[in-house]
């Protein structure tokens, strides 16, 4: 595709998992509208997501979502050069409503559809803080993914590690529940760390290992144990504590052999991307490590409100996507678990 309208302007579309967004985006990275709809309450009392519910919040909100991204951008469909949609990884049910939503969209209004990888998304929420810089490595933490991905350019992306088992989003979820906090639950454990000491020493797997993979389930598994030994022996246990000391073991893994390969490969920048990436821990201590022992590397991190899971990010990679020519046919379906190659 060839944007021929004066104005580049992308109506993006994610619904991969629980938010229902849709966004315009001009010109690669101007936002001019995110309509983010969050189910997260209808999901709470089940302690996690309901694909089923999760697809019929998703069926009730996108036509509304759209109808008030445009609005906001104040915009027509007709101003628009094309429309961009997560076809995967996600919950497949959950990716169908946003890909058939964008698909007659796309057709009604006679416009390109830009297919994207939601991973990509969260790597290029960077752009809305800076220019991307190849080569780069993007460290992405979500609920649902821990990867390191390397990418030598624009849409080259090869993961260099990843999760053996819990991605660091569920180890948090998982912990939470432990200790009997709501879903999910990164955001208030991460609080809580603040106010704590790391007096548990939970185990760093994998940190000195020989490769860039991680491992979360034995740390998730120490703290379980842990909080419900303490239950056992009716012996209480100082919440703030087990927080920090949970905190600090993530955040010690991640930094180091996030750090080691970006030496290890050599890039210019450095993206810390996904829900997770809003930990106010994680953040601080990428800015310390970075600038005390990576000073030639730029470490970005998304603003806040674009490090969950929104459309803008996708609309942003669908520029990148558009300039390689990289379109949808009408039968583009949903993959669950689209994956990117490893190097
Ligand atoms: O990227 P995201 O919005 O959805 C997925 O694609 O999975 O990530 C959601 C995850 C949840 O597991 C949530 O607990 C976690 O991000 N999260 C956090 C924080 N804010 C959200 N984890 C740690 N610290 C936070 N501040
Ligand atoms: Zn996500």
């Amino acid at each position: 595709m060839t944007f021929s309208k004066k104005r580049k302007l992308i109506l993006a579309i994610e619904t991969s998992c629980d938010e229902t967004s849709v966004a315009i985006v001009e010109d690669e990275e101007q936002i001019l509208s995110n309509v983010v709809a969050s189910q997260i309450k209808s999901h709470q009392r089940f302690g996690g997501i309901v694909p089923e519910v999760a697809s019929r919040h998703h069926v009730e909100q996108i036509t509304i979502c759209i109808d008030e991204a445009l609005t906001k951008a104040n915009i027509t469909p007709t101003d628009l050069s094309a429309v961009a949609v997560t076809y995967g990884p996600g919950l497949v049910g959950a990716l169908l409503i946003g890909l058939s939503a964008a698909k007659v969209f796309a057709w009604a209004h006679n416009l390109p559809l830009i297919p994207v990888n939601h991973l990509a998304g969260h790597i290029y929420a960077a752009k809305a803080a800076s220019k991307l810089i190849f080569p780069l490595l993007a460290l992405v933490v979500s609920g649902g993914h821990t990867e390191l991905i390397y990418m030598k350019n624009n849409g080259e992306y090869q993961i260099i590690g990843e999760t053996r088992d819990d991605a660091v989003g569920e180890a948090y979820d998982k912990v939470g529940r432990a200790m009997g906090l709501n879903y999910p639950s990164g955001k208030e454990i991460d609080e809580m760390a603040h106010q704590g000491k790391d007096t548990f020493h939970f185990p760093r797997a994998m940190l000195k290992d020989d490769n860039f993979d991680f491992s979360f389930s034995g740390l998730k598994s120490a703290f379980v144990n842990t909080v419900h030994n303490a239950k056992q022996r009716e012996e209480k246990l100082d919440p703030l504590d087990l927080a920090a000391s949970f905190q600090a073991a993530v955040v010690e893994v991640l930094v180091a052999k996030t750090l080691r390969a970006a030496k290890v490969m050599d890039v210019k920048m450095l993206i810390i991307a996904g829900g997770v990436a809003a930990n106010k821990g994680l953040r601080k201590a990428f800015r310390k490590s970075v600038a005390y022992d990576l000073t030639s590397i730029k470490l970005v991190i998304p603003p806040l409100n674009l490090c969950g899971d929104n459309a803008a990010m996708i609309g942003m990679v669908a520029f990148a996507e558009a300039m390689q020519g990289y379109f949808a046919k009408w039968d583009l379906n949903a993959n669950s678990s689209l994956a990117f190659p490893k190097m």
